[in-house]
């Protein structure tokens, strides 16, 4: 096996502080009488979304689905499957997609399609992470974090093979 070694990419205190102004950019965007449907992207969106939320001062419903697109590697199937749906329908409300990095863009593109189906007052994305030089899939984002090169990164969420993600840094993993 070969050695695995972690390189800080965001430390924690970047990542928040970006969060906060995150926050405030969805707070300009939105009535504060109405809640806004952030729907997490299992897993590795829950992290970012518990503080997106509380950088948040519009009211929030927070829903999650579960896709699979990634198997046990570093690369994607291409292939998105849903194995956890949405509790609640989502016609009429106003709808983030909350998304942890968005990379080849298969994922986003699927779920953007799925959700638009269901008839959301409004639908928006936010995502922590963008990957731009991944691109396959041209995908209309409204809020991203940080942009990272091409590097495959864990923490704050993201895992590899479903380690690494309750790493307060955003690390690059290099092996
Ligand atoms: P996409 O469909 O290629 O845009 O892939 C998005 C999904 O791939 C994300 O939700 C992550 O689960 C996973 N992913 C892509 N890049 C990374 C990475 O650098 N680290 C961990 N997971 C990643
Ligand atoms: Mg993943």
């Amino acid at each position: 096996m070969s050695a695995t070694h972690l390189r800080v990419l965001l430390p924690a205190a970047q990542i928040h502080s970006r969060i906060a102004e995150m926050g405030a950019e969805i707070d300009r965007d939105y009535a504060p009488s109405e809640p806004v449907y952030l729907i997490g992207v299992l897993k590795g969106a829950c992290i970012f979304l518990a503080d997106l939320a509380r950088a948040m001062k519009t009211p929030t419903r927070l829903e999650f689905i579960g896709i699979s697109s990634y198997g046990r590697g570093k690369t994607s199937s291409g292939q998105v499957r849903i194995t956890k749906d949405l509790d609640v329908p989502v016609e009429g409300h106003h709808v983030i997609l909350v998304e942890d990095i968005l990379d080849t863009g298969v994922t986003l593109t699927y779920l953007v399609k799925m959700m638009a189906q269901r008839k959301p007052k409004t639908l928006r994305v936010a995502t922590f992470l963008d990957k731009p030089e991944r691109r396959q899939s041209p995908v209309k984002v409204d809020y991203v974090g940080f942009q990272i090169p091409d590097e495959f990164v864990v923490g704050y969420g993201l895992d590899y093979a479903e380690d690494y993600r309750n790493l307060r840094d955003l690390c690059v993993l290099e092996q």
